[in-house]
């Protein structure tokens, strides 16, 4: 069933995917969703993969309760979301103590719902419903989706149920293989499920400017996707575990170093507010020369 007819609200629905592991993406999604809350925008995160880390990061326990203390009703709810027609998904929903920021966290029970989902009717589009139901679009300004290392079909809920994807690639071997991979799902998806599906960007994460694997991995990247990959590069910085370990965005925890502001500015890009950039800013990637 194709689904681009749907009415829809306020808020940008936006799905942090990549099948390879530990590229960035809950990374991603904390920060930059922690930017946009402080930039004044309502942000919800939703967790879509059961290893639950976006909880974790922004320092709640698996289950969604505060690590230091009160349990909140309903987190650590997604499983029911996904199986229980009756189950809201605000209910899942817990604040955080970024102001502005809630997240819908996830834990392993969620692994379940892969398997059951497959069984199960209008599989690929139960997120979309929920989300809907749930009006959740009117509450927010911006939605991240945080998707597991796989396009299964937790991560194709999540390509369904949003308007663009964001992509973080490791500046690495291997980085452009796993993008094709990635880029054959998304036209799969937009044959048959959600033609409007669109990319905001593919954003190079974990950057070494001085290794020289990294350097041509990133030419490699313009050469290819001029027209997507973000001009915002986010380099390797210890600071990221560190906050993760933490529970905090990076903006707590090195408040005005690079690290922090390059997830500033990837916000500020995707929004296309960063007045040197037109649009969406895709069209400002200066194409560089690979020798
Ligand atoms: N720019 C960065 N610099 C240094 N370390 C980083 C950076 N981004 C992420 N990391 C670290 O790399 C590890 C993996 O990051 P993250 O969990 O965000 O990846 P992921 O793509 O969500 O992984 P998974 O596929 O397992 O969900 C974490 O320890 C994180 O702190
Ligand atoms: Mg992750």
């Amino acid at each position: 069933m194709v689904m681009d007819n749907m009415k829809t609200g306020s808020a940008d629905i936006t799905a942090v995917v990549q099948e390879k592991g530990g590229v960035g993406k809950t990374t991603t999604v904390i920060n930059l969703g922690a930017w946009y809350a402080r930039l004044g925008h309502r942000t919800l995160l939703i967790d879509l993969d059961p290893q639950g880390n976006l909880g974790k990061g922004l320092g709640l326990a698996p289950g969604g309760s505060r690590a230091s203390g009160a349990r909140r009703e309903g987190g650590g709810a997604m499983y029911r979301v996904f199986r229980d027609p009756d189950y809201g998904l605000e209910r899942a929903v817990v604040q955080t103590d970024v102001p502005g920021l809630d997240v819908a966290p996830a834990d392993n029970g969620l692994e379940a719902a892969e398997v059951e989902l497959i069984l199960a009717l209008s599989r690929e589009s139960v997120l979309r419903r929920k989300i809907e139901a749930a009006g959740l679009r009117e509450r927010y300004d911006r939605i991240l989706l945080d998707c597991r290392p796989s396009l299964g079909v937790l991560t194709v809920n999540a390509m369904v149920a949003a308007d663009q994807l964001l992509i973080p690639v490791e500046t690495q071997y291997f980085a452009l293989e796993a993008l094709e991979t990635l880029m054959d799902v998304l036209k799969g998806v937009r044959e048959t499920l959600h033609p409007g599906l669109r990319v905001a960007g593919i954003v190079p994460t974990k950057h070494e400017a001085r290794v020289r694997v990294c350097q041509v991995t990133l030419d490699l990247l313009r050469q290819r996707y001029p027209q997507l990959l973000t001009q915002t590069v986010i380099r390797k910085f210890v600071a990221f575990p560190e906050a993760q370990l933490r529970g905090l965005p990076i903006y707590t925890v090195a408040p005005g170093s690079e690290a922090a502001e390059a997830y500033r500015a990837l916000a500020l890009e995707l929004d296309g507010a960063s007045g040197d950039v037109p649009g969406n800013g895709r069209a400002l990637t200066a194409p560089v020369a690979v020798g």
